[in-house]
């Protein structure tokens, strides 16, 4: 017995053993996993491999529902969207104490942009630019996570977006893969830490892999089809720099890539993220995505289980094709033996580094939840990112910051409302406790100006649409009086002010998961009181709140200013007041193109020139690639956005014009603040390969700079550019750099930019 047992462990190191032992790994690591698997059943394996769907267990369920009936046999790996310590103890009582072999569950959430304490949306924190708030807020996240039970998350979405129809736009960091790669990297980093077996780190998932946000036409869950080359130049990078972060998760994409779903594509989870990318964690499918394949047309739930094991992934999120088809797969010789044990492994793998075999209830500390959940210093933390997330989109004659002073007109759907300033995905947030915007400008004015508040309209007047939107305890309250009576409230309101500031755009839910629009104007209804408020003269500022760029052609041609402050999460009350009454001068500048109407998407700055290109500066001209009735101009182009204070660039120098080899190019550029106001710029260093083997982007980002200078300052901001910065995949998807000539440009934002040549060769 003795014997076999020895001989069964050494096979089983020998066959099962992957790579990371080869790399030196943990070697206690795989000896106790050895062990522990010489001993485990196939069912408590494909159990491992199980990740259902708890709902809304109460503590009190946990043992006698059928979950609870499925741990105790050792069916279940993990559970997700649980929170709170008592409740999650509970559960993994019956895990720890209950089952065979007493394997220690994990449990996960969507922690996508804070937990109790809620930063802004993603798409908004990538517009701060600011790698070391970002990696802050996910560090908090996971703390206050990690406080109440959870030791995984779903996060970071790294998904590259070019079309705001899709929904989910919102949580991600825009269009570009270099910044989304630095946002991906940080946010990892902020998760997990150095050590993921403390208790205040947690375990990241990265997903959607891959390119779930090219859905065609924005439709969420659409079919995606591009070229090998576009994937690896444009939607890749970010989901790669989180794996060489070292996140411990990959999440597969609904979508397909290249004609097979991504949860069954085995160029894309073995031959790419684990052999090319050497990513050693775990892949967990979406929600349902095993058995969505039956929809998608490859085969029944038994056919696309065992396609999605024999692509390489290791767990099934609620689908139960794994726990309850592999065993009839294997014995019908359609996967391995080998497979289940190297996917088992893998999760295994996770929850010894989470230290959940030490000590499973490591995450489960009653007294942390009280002390570090909703703190005051995280709440200042989410306010500070808060404020350097919103976006001054336009600001004529300096309308802003305004004065203390007189009587301010607060209009709109949005004034007064606490339930929609989290954004989407804030499954842990309590809503009560959100600022408002009211609440934000009382407390900034106490007595020094007057307020008075209207509704103005609803967010939006279709009750059908209303009802779709309001959900998750987002409620957007129906005003049920007309729309002229409200209008008419307002108008009189607006007239007894100085000032006027319209709280609009869209409610929480119209942004995030299957809430793709394909009208991204703001609501017809909003625009007629708009056209109210301007008729009466007095200056309007639109304080938009929005999980996507909308088409604002009409706003941006008639309003004095436009203050996006997106959904700025708890605090955003007391930072959209900090930025309009300028104790915060802005400094967020866009990472998603705004297009000037829904035709121009997709609308990305870093495109191709194409063979007709139009000429800088014009409009429509005969057989060029163009519209007859829109420029090609977006509304407000990547990098965009206003300060308070003006800041100028002068004198772009290269060190160097002609480079050879491994050299590095200094650019160098003085930047000044020539306005009124201290205040942050983000420089951002954009490169053009003007010749190459395959076609090259207009321009793509390829650093950026925080700059800080008080006003009538000046610094000199440098760049040093080596070939690393030339490279990209090639016809043969090769990644390097090609000999000849690059316009270095460095501006403001993607479309000015002041540039020089440099001339490189090997
Ligand atoms: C979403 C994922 C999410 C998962 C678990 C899915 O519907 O696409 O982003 O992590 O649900 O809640």
């Amino acid at each position: 017995m003795k014997k076999y047992s020895i001989i069964t462990a050494m096979l089983t190191l020998i066959l099962f053993t992957p790579s990371y032992a080869q790399k030196g790994s943990d070697q206690k690591m795989d000896q106790f996993i050895n062990n522990l698997m010489s001993k485990m059943t196939l069912n408590e394996k494909t159990g491992q491999m199980n990740l259902p769907a708890a709902g809304d267990i109460t503590t009190g369920q946990a043992a006698s529902s059928d979950i609870g009936k499925k741990i105790r046999e050792g069916k279940v790996g993990g559970l997700f969207n649980i929170k709170s310590v008592s409740k999650i103890r509970t559960i993994q009582k019956l895990a720890v104490e209950e089952s065979r072999l007493k394997i220690p569950l994990l449990f996960g959430m969507d922690v996508i942009h804070g937990y109790q304490t809620v930063f802004p949306i993603p798409l908004a924190m990538s517009c701060s630019w600011d790698m070391g708030l970002i990696e802050k807020s996910a560090r908090i996240a996971a703390q206050e996570a990690s406080a109440d039970g959870i030791c995984w998350t779903f996060s970071p979405m790294v998904d590259i977006a070019r079309d705001p129809r899709w929904g989910r736009i919102a949580e991600g960091s825009g269009e570009d893969p270099y910044l989304g790669s630095q946002i991906a990297k940080a946010m990892v980093k902020g998760y997990q830490g150095d050590d993921l077996s403390k208790n205040n780190t947690i375990l990241s998932c990265v997903k959607h892999f891959a390119l779930y946000g090219a859905a065609e036409a924005g439709r969420d869950y659409n079919t995606v089809d591009m070229s090998r080359i576009r994937m690896y130049n444009e939607y890749l990078p970010p989901y790669k720099a989180a794996v060489d972060a070292g996140a411990g998760s990959v999440m597969s994409s609904f979508n397909e890539v290249d004609g097979i779903p991504a949860s069954a594509n085995k160029w894309l989870m073995t031959d790419l993220l684990r052999k090319q990318w050497g990513f050693n964690g775990f892949v967990v499918t979406d929600y349902t995505a095993i058995s969505e394949m039956i929809n998608h047309g490859l085969g029944d739930l038994q056919e696309v289980s065992g396609q999605s094991l024999r692509a390489g992934v290791d767990m099934d999120m609620v689908s139960d094709g794994f726990l309850n088809t592999l065993k009839k797969s294997l014995e019908n010789g359609k996967i391995t033996r080998a497979q289940i044990d190297l996917a088992c492994r893998r999760i295994l793998e996770a929850k010894y580094k989470l230290g959940l075999f030490e000590d499973p209830y490591r995450y489960c500390d009653d007294n942390r939840a009280k002390n570090e959940i909703f703190t005051t210093e995280n709440r200042q933390a989410s306010r500070e990112v808060a404020s350097q997330s919103i976006v001054l989109l336009k600001n004529d004659n300096q309308l802003l910051p305004l004065q203390k002073k007189g009587t301010i007109a607060l209009i709109g759907p949005l004034a007064d409302n606490k339930e929609n300033m989290a954004g989407t995905w804030s499954v842990a947030a309590d809503f009560t406790k959100s600022v408002s915007l009211l609440s934000g400008l009382k407390d900034a004015l106490g007595n020094d100006a007057h307020i008075l508040v209207a509704r103005g309209t609803n967010i939006v007047n279709d009750s059908l649409l209303n009802s779709r939107i309001s959900i998750f305890g987002k409620p957007t309250y129906r005003d049920t009086r007309s729309q002229a009576e409200m209008v008419a409230e307002a108008v009189e309101v607006a007239k007894k002010s100085d000032v006027i500031i319209a709280a609009l755009g869209e409610a929480a839910e119209m942004t995030g998961e299957s809430s793709s629009r394909s009208d991204i104007n703001l609501p017809e209804n909003q625009k007629e009181l708009l056209k109210a408020l301007l008729v009466t003269g007095k200056p309007v500022i639109m304080v938009l709140f929005t999980g996507r760029p909308l088409a604002l052609s009409w706003e941006n041609a008639h309003l004095q200013a436009i203050l996006n402050v997106w959904f700025s999460g708890t605090e955003a009350g007391n930072a959209i007041a900090d930025v309009l009454f300028g104790k915060v001068n802005p400094s967020g500048k866009l990472t998603a193109t705004f297009p000037q109407n829904v035709g121009q998407i997709p609308i990305y700055y870093n495109h191709k020139n194409t063979g007709r290109p139009l000429p800088e500066g014009a409009w429509f001209q005969k057989f060029r690639s163009n519209y007859l009735d829109v420029s090609n101009d977006p509304l407000y182009p990547f990098g965009y956005g206003l300060s308070y204070t003006k800041f100028e660039y002068r004198d772009l120098k290269l060190s160097s014009t002609q480079a050879k080899g491994n050299q590095i190019v200094s650019a160098n550029i003085t930047l000044t603040n020539s306005g009124r106001y201290d205040g942050a710029e983000v420089v951002q260093l954009y490169i053009r390969d003007l010749v190459g083997t395959v076609t090259r982007p207009v321009k793509e980002l390829k650093g950026f700079q925080k700059i800080a200078l008080k006003a009538g300052e000046s610094k000199s901001v440098t760049f040093n550019i080596t070939p690393e910065d030339l490279k990209f995949y090639n016809a043969d998807l090769k990644y390097d750099w090609e000999p000849g000539e690059f316009i270095i440009m460095v501006g403001g934002n993607s479309k000015e930019v002041k540039s020089a040549k440099v001339n490189w060769t090997k």
